[in-house]
């Protein structure tokens, strides 16, 4: 596997892959990988010749009280794990390569980035969608894969994509789960063993609603108060949202149907937000 810091050689790279008439898979990531990244990286070799990962932890997606600085970050277990699974290229950028203090372009996308993590977290989907558009342009991929545990990020990045004509395909991977239902995150290595337990009353909240609506449920309003009951039942837990909302234009939805997708942000003891997300009707 390689590893390229320089934007211009990943340039160069892509470029005679493509001469070649090699198609290239991409996955773009903030590092610290765990089986949600490998299984993206899996699914990028399945459809791609060559696959390139990206390995940067964008500072412009970070509000000021967020994590940037204590994010996870331990480079040689990632490439060592990027190697295993059979990766081609494994991108690292510096922060002053990506972002030159001249930089005065950013791309924002309306609508979509307005209420579920976009209303807590200002700037942070212009962050995402900046240096996605950037990484695009260096590296150039056919097809780019991401988790649907960010769904509003997957939505973000679809709009764009197509808004742009970028033309590169972008694929959705259903969210890796532990074994026990917790939606695997690069944050779940800040849990203790009480607050992992605690973590679980987003998985569950989901399963519950699933449930109910199967049931024949299908009032937002009795759906939300059942999901807030469950997960405040669970110590240490604070709900940033709970939303239902329509898969396509993530707007909320006062009753639930199968193109509604309930998605969740739930603060776990002082320093970790989780999210997760589902169809509320799944099969
Ligand atoms: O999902 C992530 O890890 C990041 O938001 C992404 C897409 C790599 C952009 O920095």
């Amino acid at each position: 596997m390689k590893i390229i810091r320089q934007p211009a050689e990943m340039t160069a790279w892509s470029k005679h892959r493509s001469r070649e008439g090699q198609s290239i898979g991409f996955v773009p990531t903030m590092g610290f990988f765990h089986e949600g990244h490998l299984a993206l990286m899996r699914m990028a070799e399945q459809q791609a010749d060559r696959v390139v990962v990206s390995l940067f932890v964008n500072p412009s997606q970070f509000g000021p009280n967020e994590d940037l600085s204590a994010y996870p970050r331990d480079f040689e277990r990632d490439s060592q794990m990027a190697r295993d699974v059979g990766v081609d290229v494994l991108f690292a950028p510096e922060s002053g390569d990506m972002y030159p203090p001249e930089s005065k372009t950013t791309v924002t996308v309306a609508d979509l980035t307005d209420n579920l993590c976009g209303a807590d977290r200002p700037g942070h989907f212009t962050g995402v969608a900046t240096v996605v558009s950037k990484l695009f342009n260096i590296v150039r991929p056919d097809l780019a894969v991401f988790g649907q545990k960010d769904f509003q990020q997957l939505a973000v990045i679809r709009r764009m994509t197509r808004d742009l004509n970028m033309g590169v395909d972008i694929i959705g991977h259903p969210i890796v789960r532990e074994k026990d239902g917790l939606a695997m995150s690069s944050r779940n290595t800040y849990l203790d063993a009480p607050l992992r337990r605690s973590a679980l009353s987003l998985s569950g909240a989901i399963q519950q609603v699933c449930t109910l609506a199967v049931e024949g449920e299908r009032s937002v309003q009795r759906l939300n108060a059942a999901v807030e009951a469950f997960i405040t039942s669970f110590p240490e837990t604070g709900i940033d949202y709970i939303s239902f909302i329509n898969k396509d234009s993530l707007q909320q939805v006062t009753t639930v149907d199968r193109d509604t997708v309930v998605a969740l942000a739930v603060k776990i003891g002082n320093r970790v937000r989780l999210i997760d997300n589902g169809f509320v009707f799944q099969d």
